[in-house]
């Protein structure tokens, strides 16, 4: 039996852990087997490298693009390997928070090449794509202000993410690339508006998954 891969992206502070938190809460009720992770930190080296791609080194020293873009891609070489294919074999639901799309739409954004990231991908990924990705779409000026809210909350030193501080602009060009990811594959990417309320988000996710998983085997009611 083959498992479902779904994977919810989207810019920072559209709701992508509310979400999932919601989804994976659905499911679990209606005793679905269920793989829930992220990228990056899905994994013991997946938590390290995260560590060393979001957090500031004490040296100042920033990661170069291409540093950065093979971390991400070690992160889910590993990930791939131990968690996602052996839950998939197991005839699992994985959910992942991130996956490749982020790359593309946040290296993408840092100026990667295409051909890089499809290079890396085609070595990584081995052909392996999410059946659905949920992209909540959101704009920036506004999902960043959640951020920053959240952030004052917890206090700026525990901000967990050295993105939030980027230029407005950077995150509107990771939404376009979001957006574009989005037309580009109409069948397995779900653009949802990420503005509505909680609730009726996660009824237009619902309205998505239900589906699929229906069509995989799986109870939905
Ligand atoms: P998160 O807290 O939503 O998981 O965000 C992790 C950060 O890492 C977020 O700023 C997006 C960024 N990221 C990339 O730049 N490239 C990637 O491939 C992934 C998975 C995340």
């Amino acid at each position: 039996m083959q498992g479902v891969f779904i994977t919810i992206e989207g810019v920072e502070g559209s709701g992508k852990s509310t979400q999932l938190l919601r989804l994976s809460e659905r499911l679990r009720r209606l005793g679905h087997p269920l793989t829930v992770s992220k990228e990056p930190g899905g994994t013991f080296l997946g938590r390290e490298l995260r560590r060393l791609l979001l957090e500031r080194h004490a040296s100042g020293e920033t990661w170069c693009p291409d540093a950065e873009l093979l971390l991400f891609y070690a992160d889910r070489a590993q990930h791939l390997e131990k968690v996602i294919r052996p839950a998939l074999a197991e005839g699992k639901i994985v959910l992942v928070d991130r996956f490749e799309d982020s790359t593309r739409a946040y290296q993408g954004a840092s100026g990667v090449a295409e051909s890089a990231l499809d290079r890396l991908s085609d070595l990584v990924l081995k052909g392996l794509r999410p059946q659905l990705t949920v992209l909540l779409d959101m704009d920036p000026e506004v999902s960043l202000q959640r951020v920053e809210v959240r952030n004052l909350s917890l206090g700026a030193e525990f901000a967990e993410t050295r993105f939030d501080e980027a230029e407005l602009d950077f995150h509107r060009r990771v939404r376009n690339r979001f957006l574009v990811i989005a037309k580009n594959h109409p069948n397995r990417v779900a653009l949802i508006p990420a503005r509505d309320p909680v609730a009726q988000v996660e009824a237009t996710i619902w309205a998505r998954v239900a589906p699929l998983l229906r069509s995989a085997g799986f109870g939905v009611d």
